[in-house]
């Protein structure tokens, strides 16, 4: 009983913590840490201008790993506001179910995800540990789409990839290990939606919609000015 009481104890001591004040307004936060995108992708049937809809055919995207950076500001005690940023992801895009020989690696595209998001922490200030939810919007900017020399030796032709907006979840903990230094973790879904077109010779215009919607893992570092 001593013994359990006093293990309690050390655990609130170590939740409790000595630290004056997790967050508090005013607050800017800056993580950086390893970011990993991986898409949940759904598409629709591949289309071309000649046969309409194909049948069993899909577009798949692999996942990737980047640098990624936080920026956040205390409104309140407990509510901040968030931007999400990171060097350049890029995926390998995959096209399954094509007659002839098409299917296989078609080509690969790189993107920008910034993501403004609301961040809450419902626990009090004093507390290490600091657990987050947070509720944002995202913008997907597309570039360097391009096909792989398979898929232009396929008779395909240029690749495009619409830019996205959608909505984003997210839920993370930071541990403070002293008054300014944390530890980071995190967890988000973001609602990325584009329609993928490109040419080619004998089937004329074609487009697929890829729902990407990636769950996106980042862990890292964080410094509290
Ligand atoms: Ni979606």
């Amino acid at each position: 009983m001593i013994r359990k009481t006093l293990s309690a104890s050390l655990l609130a001591l170590a939740i409790a913590a000595p630290f004056a004040q997790a967050f508090e307004a005013g607050d800017i936060i800056v993580r950086a840490g390893a970011i990993t995108v991986d898409p949940q992708e759904d598409s629709s049937d591949i289309s071309t201008a000649v046969t309409g809809p194909l049948s069993g055919t899909k577009v798949g995207l692999d996942s990737d790993t980047q640098l990624g950076l936080n920026f956040a500001y205390m409104l309140t005690n407990n509510i901040g506001i968030e931007l999400l940023a990171a060097t350049p992801f890029t995926h390998d895009i995959t096209a399954k179910g094509l007659p002839g020989g098409m299917s296989g690696d078609f080509g690969e595209v790189s993107h920008l995800p910034p993501t403004l998001s609301v961040v809450y922490y419902p626990l009090a200030s004093q507390s290490a540990f600091q657990p987050y939810v947070g509720l944002g919007v995202n913008y997907t900017w597309f570039f360097d789409d391009s096909l792989s020399s398979k898929a232009e030796s396929d008779g395909f032709n240029g690749l495009e990839l619409d830019d996205s907006w959608g909505l984003a979840a997210q839920v993370g903990m930071d541990y403070m290990l002293t008054d300014n230094v944390m530890l980071n973790a995190q967890v988000r879904y973001i609602d990325i939606d584009t329609e993928a077109t490109s040419n080619h010779a004998a089937l004329g215009k074609v487009k697929v919609d890829v729902d990407v919607d990636p769950m996106v893992y980042m862990v890292g570092l964080g410094y509290k000015f």
